[in-house]
Formats: C-alpha cells, structure tokens, sequence
C-alpha cells in the first residue's frame, strides 16, 4: 500500500483539507464534567500498567537534585527551553520529546549549548509522570502546543482528561505553575475549567496570546516555540493558561 502525500495540488480533495479549514470544537464543559467522573476506574488500570512495566526515561534522583526544575512535555526540538535555560541560569530545566527526530535535534542542541542547566530526555512523558517524578519536586511544567485531539472519540487523550492529569498536580511544588499554550480555543477553555474545577487551582490568566510579563513575547516576537511561530506567520489565533498550585 503506498501513502500519497497531500501537496498544494490537492487542496480541493476533502481528504487533504488544510487544518484552517476544518473547523475545530468548542469547548464542552458538560461533556468534560461527564469524563472526569468516568476517569476512576481507567486512572488505576494505567497506573498499574505503567508501575508494573517500571520504566521511566528520566531518572528519578535529578528531581532530588535541584530545587529549581522546570519541565517541559512534548519540547520538540527544544529551541525554547534552550533559550530559558540561557536566561535563567538558577533554574534547572527538563524536556522530554517522545518523536526519535525531534529529540534527537534537541539533544545535539543542548549538548552543544554546553550549559549545564539544561536536559533533554527521548521518551513517553508519561510513565515519566506516573512513575519517576517524586511529588512537590517541580516548579513550573510547560505543555506548549500539545496535539489538540478534537475528534471527540479521541478527546481522553487530551492531557487534562488524560489519567496522567492528577501527577502533574501531584509533582507541582505549592504555588509552581502549569503553563500551557494551544492554536485551539476550545482545548484552553477546557484545561481551564479542568483545572479550576477538578483540581482547584488558581487561573493566573486565560485568554488569547498576546504579550505579557508570564510569555515574555516581547523577547519572542515570532513565537516561542516552532508551532507557534508557525501559527504566528499563519496569523492563527493561540491561546494560553497559566494556573497556579496552591
Ligand atoms: C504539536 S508538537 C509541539 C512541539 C513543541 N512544543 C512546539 O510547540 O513546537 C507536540 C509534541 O509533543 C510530543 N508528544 C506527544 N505525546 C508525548 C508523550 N507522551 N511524551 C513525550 N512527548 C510527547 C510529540 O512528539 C510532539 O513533538
């Protein structure tokens, strides 16, 4: 079997709509409140799954370590966490990219950075989440453009619904941040009422990107990472939500 793949040629072909084109949900809070009281049951499977399999990619004892860490989840090729690490010497930053290329490209970055604040980890986030994170030992956890999943059949996937959900509030240190962007409105809107409502935290902000002293976009100004400044030059909307453990 052979894969055609789209060019410009078959726009007109249903099956090879850009992404603009199609047309994206709106956020479902009575849904989203549906699934939160079916996750239970899922959320000790998968977390048997994953203890039992007793993997995780990044070593436990580097949370131990620093007090400082920020992580980030699905980095990609890392180009924005290498720019932080740069200008926040004092903290010690973590990403893990599961895409061999990009983690690959990120890796080779950080190593020839040479800054010793700064590591990148090829694997699945989350038996990193579930199994190898010790609580309270992270302060700030950066999800920057995550696949939205808009097919609703394929919406458990979304981080927020996701069974890893709860570690990411359980490795927050009191007062760190969850900071998150997406080019999709709804998956903000539903992060946003996830996270106040399940697990009380506070909104810092929510709403479209624009710059401000959280993004420091002024620095950034075609976007902090490759799909943002992607979306930026499409000028596609993207949203963000900052909230705050407390
Ligand atoms: C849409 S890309 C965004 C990349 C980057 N954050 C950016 O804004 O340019 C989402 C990334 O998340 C990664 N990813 C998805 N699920 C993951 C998982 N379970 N563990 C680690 N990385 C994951 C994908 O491989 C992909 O590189």
């Amino acid at each position: 079997m052979s894969f055609m793949k789209p060019d410009a040629a078959d726009v007109t072909n249903p099956r090879f709509r850009p992404w603009a084109k199609i047309a994206s949900p709106t956020a479902n809070l009575a849904q989203t409140t549906w699934d939160l009281k079916q996750r239970e049951e899922v959320q000790a499977r998968n977390e048997k799954y994953w203890l039992d399999k007793g993997h995780t990619p990044i070593p436990r004892e580097i949370f131990e370590k620093h007090p400082k860490i920020w992580l980030e989840i699905g980095s990609g090729t890392g180009g924005y966490f290498l720019d932080l690490a740069k200008k926040n010497p004092e903290a010690h930053l973590i990403a893990i990219e599961r895409c061999k290329i990009r983690s690959g490209r990120m890796i080779q970055k950080f190593v020839k950075s040479q800054l010793t604040n700064i590591q990148g980890f090829r694997g699945n986030a989350i038996p990193a989440l579930i199994t190898g994170i010790p609580s309270e030992s992270v302060e700030r956890i950066y999800i920057l453009y995550p696949c939205p999943w808009p097919k609703n059949a394929h919406r458990k996937n979304r981080w927020y619904l996701h069974t890893v959900m709860p570690h990411l509030i359980r490795i927050l240190k009191p007062g760190g941040f969850v900071i998150w962007a997406s080019d999709q409105e709804f998956y903000i809107r539903e992060a946003t009422f996830v996270s106040e409502t399940r697990y009380s935290l506070k909104t810092i902000l929510s709403g479209e990107v624009i710059p401000n002293e959280w993004n420091q976009l002024v620095e950034f100004p075609n976007g902090r990472t490759s799909f943002e400044a992607k979306f930026f030059s499409a000028n596609h909307p993207c949203f963000e939500l900052i909230s705050q453990k407390l």
